[in-house]
């Protein structure tokens, strides 16, 4: 069993990060935001490609050995802290906030359905629960990469709660938002994240289930709680 980790698995908007940082806050491990990786190699191919002279798609351009061989000179770092914040950097670059633009969500499907840029991620991910001990959210960390975590946890709701979330979590951050768009694009990134062939978004079958449809976010975290405690 691997001590150091404790999965937190979901789609999006399903109230991970949030339960996550709380809940490293309350046990002393340090929140890992596994996403924020893909989001920084989905950046530093995508800058590539556009500062190359590619006629082709994004898309076809990252399944190229030229787009390939180019990830073995990122270097992405994650710095925690005391308010579980993390901050992702990029070659020395805060990117922290360029990975966050609607445009880096969109094309992170094309990065998170490929072997070579998930196994680059995974490698940053067993190297950082060497070191620390780590609350990771993500997609397939119980399933694919800590399939020996200490506790594995999978948080859902419906689309339309997670979409009326995240809008209100936008709003806060002063940027306007259609919560119609918003759930279209939690149902593609569901669809995308499920259906792909690797490492797809799914329960592993001992992780516990919470449902945060009918769970304040204070309760999902005294219930991990309760349980990491038993
Ligand atoms: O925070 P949000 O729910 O928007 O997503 P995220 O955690 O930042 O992850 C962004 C995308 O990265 C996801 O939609 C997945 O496609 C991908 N991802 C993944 O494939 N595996 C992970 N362990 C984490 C994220």
């Amino acid at each position: 069993m691997n001590e150091n980790v404790i999965a937190l698995d979901g789609p999006a908007g399903s109230g991970k990060s949030t339960v996550a940082r709380r809940i490293a806050e309350k046990i002393g491990y340090n929140y890992l935001d596994t996403g924020a990786f893909y989001r920084a190699v989905t950046l530093y191919l995508h800058r590539l490609f556009q500062g190359s002279s590619n006629a082709g798609t994004f898309e076809d351009w990252v399944k190229t050995s030229e787009a390939k061989n180019s990830i073995t000179d990122a270097h992405i770092l994650c710095e925690f802290s005391s308010g579980n914040e993390n901050r992702i950097f990029l070659n020395g670059e805060d990117v922290s906030l360029a990975i966050r633009t609607p445009e880096i969500t969109r094309e992170i499907k094309h990065i998170a359905n490929q072997r070579i840029y998930r196994d680059f991620v995974n490698k940053e991910l067993h190297s950082l629960a060497k070191l620390h001990k780590l609350i990771m959210d993500g997609r397939d960390i119980g399933t694919e990469v800590f399939p020996d975590a200490r506790f594995k946890f999978f948080l859902t709701a419906s689309s339309k709660i997670r979409a009326e979330r995240r809008t209100l979590q936008l709003k806060e951050q002063g940027i306007e938002a259609d919560q119609d768009e918003i759930e279209r694009e939690i149902f593609l990134r569901d669809k995308s994240d499920t259906e792909r062939e690797i490492a797809p978004l799914y329960q592993a079958k001992d992780a516990i289930l919470i449902d945060t449809d009918i769970l304040s976010k204070n309760s999902v975290i005294s219930k991990i709680l309760e349980i990491l405690d038993r």
